[in-house]
């Protein structure tokens, strides 16, 4: 299978410059799916729940699904996104899985970082995984890395790759995923953006921090993007490397859980 990110850096609130750009990055590659960052088509430090309905789109139905399928149609590839999405009213920092034969479905990010609860909702969709290209590809966004049920929940429902939107700012998070695809053998991409935003008064500037990548079961940076510049990067994954929860012999990562004496 071939996987690929795009690591942008977006012009806040300008969707239309940023979903055509995306087109221009994605022109001429070639992949079974592309990763795109966490809210990548508005920017992501929103003033208030106003501002943040004010640029969330129906999925489906919204300008950004609508672009993305007809991307992953032109080109013959699945593409899963981070965006802001409105539901009756309530808005959710989302990631839509989109491909081939048009849109396939949605997450809604389950753990909100800092100033995000006061724009979003708390997901209410459970994890999911979804068939792509002849993968099991499990989604989350960004913070959710902190979480470590959540990876470990997407592959006990058999992922064999987790797709990870991303905005990151805390300088932890690709060592971390890279711990997340030791306990769990998975793959795992991580699309992030690059730049600054500082459009809270009284906050400090967020520094996105980049270093989009693709870690393998074995816990190996495939590839590691910059943490400043605009970037696409595609490899090629062996999906057998996930299927196999053997570490030797005699110890199965999944099956040598002691979940008599803890927390399933
Ligand atoms: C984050 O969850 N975007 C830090």
């Amino acid at each position: 299978m071939r996987v690929g990110f795009v690591q942008n850096k977006p012009i806040f609130a300008g969707v239309r410059e940023n979903l055509a750009q995306i087109e221009e990055l994605l022109a001429g590659q070639n992949a079974d799916l592309f990763v795109l960052p966490e809210l990548f088509a508005t920017g992501y430090q929103f003033k208030d729940l106003q501002e943040a309905r004010s640029l969330a789109e129906l999925v489906p139905g919204g300008v950004t699904t609508s672009v993305l399928t007809s991307i992953a149609k032109k080109t013959n590839t699945f593409i899963i996104a981070g965006l802001a999405e409105i539901a009756k009213d309530k808005v959710y920092n989302s990631a839509i899985v989109t491909g081939p034969n048009g849109y396939v479905g949605k997450y809604r990010k389950l753990h909100l970082f800092d100033t995000e609860k006061e724009c979003f909702q708390k997901g209410n969709l459970p994890l999911k995984v979804f068939d792509i290209a002849g993968a099991k590809v499990g989604v989350m966004i960004c913070f959710d890395w902190r979480f470590p049920e959540t990876a470990r929940a997407l592959a006990l429902m058999g992922a064999d790759l987790i797709a990870h939107p991303a905005n990151l700012v805390l300088p932890h998070c690709p060592q971390a995923m890279v711990t997340r695809c030791l306990e769990n053998r998975v793959f795992a991409v991580t699309a992030d953006r690059v730049g600054t935003e500082g459009r809270l008064v009284g906050e400090e500037p967020l520094n996105f921090i980049g270093q989009s990548q693709v870690v393998d079961p074995g816990g190996n940076i495939l590839v590691r993007a910059s943490m400043t510049d605009e970037e696409v990067h595609v490899v090629e994954l062996d999906l057998s490397l996930a299927r196999d929860k053997f570490l030797n012999s005699r110890n199965h990562i999944f099956n040598d859980r002691r979940t008599d004496m803890y927390l399933k």
